[in-house]
């Protein structure tokens, strides 16, 4: 069964048609993008054989099976052919930010949809320096859990987000999103009942106090 966050990274391939999945694992994203999106082609990429065996193991049950290619490989680094979205999700937010670091001549113009699991602000700020806006965003709440989908789209125009929006999402807070007022709730919740609080502690319980409505 494909999770709400799945679902909802999914939603964000839009039109688009030929996908590198980075970190593949269970090839969920694939097979939802194939069933209930226009995608034609897509690239299975994990650089751990046992995730990749079970993604080639439940996208062989579908019949597009033929238009996907199956790479062991660290992020982009096998791939040599053009995608035009690329998804990171479930990874750490440094660990995207070293693999696009490492191959970034292979972006292209493409699409990127990244859920980090930690450190979302250094990838908004990686990205958006790099010539990237903030196309679309949202967070889903799942199991207790809060994940930010950031859709990032290349740009010619300068684009300059400031501190708030790096940390809490430009478009997330530019919709009042009612997941993220309550992920800040809860992240305030556990800041103040910190029995010792450091200047840095302090800093972010200001932070959210001023971007709560
Ligand atoms: C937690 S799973 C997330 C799976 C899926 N993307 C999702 O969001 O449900 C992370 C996957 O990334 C893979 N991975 C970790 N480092 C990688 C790298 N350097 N290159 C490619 N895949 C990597 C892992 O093997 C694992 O299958």
């Amino acid at each position: 069964m494909i999770s709400k966050r799945l679902k909802t990274i999914a939603k964000f391939l839009g039109d688009k048609k030929i996908l590198a999945d980075v970190g593949c694992d269970h090839g969920y994203l694939i097979i939802e993008g194939f069933l209930n999106y226009n995608l034609k082609k897509a690239y299975a990429i994990d650089n751990k054989e046992k995730p990749l065996e079970n993604c080639i193991n439940n996208i062989s049950k579908y019949d597009f099976k033929d238009q996907v290619e199956f790479l062991l490989s660290d992020g982009l680094e096998k791939l040599t052919d053009y995608v035009d979205v690329i998804v990171f999700a479930g990874m750490g937010g440094q660990l995207i930010i070293d693999l696009i670091e490492k191959d970034f001549h292979k972006l292209n113009d493409a699409r990127l949809i990244i859920q980090a699991n930690r450190n979302i602000y250094d990838v908004r700020k990686y990205l958006t320096e790099l010539g990237y806006l903030i196309y679309d965003e949202e967070i889903v709440q799942e199991d207790g859990k809060f994940y930010e989908i950031v859709v990032f789209e290349k740009t010619d125009e300068a684009v300059i987000y400031n501190q708030n929006e790096l940390f809490f999402g430009p478009i997330l807070l530019e919709k009042k999103d009612a997941t993220l007022k309550k992920k800040l709730k809860k992240d305030l919740d556990v800041l103040e009942n910190i029995p010792y609080k450091t200047k840095e502690i302090e800093e972010k319980i200001n932070l959210v106090k001023e971007n709560l409505w």
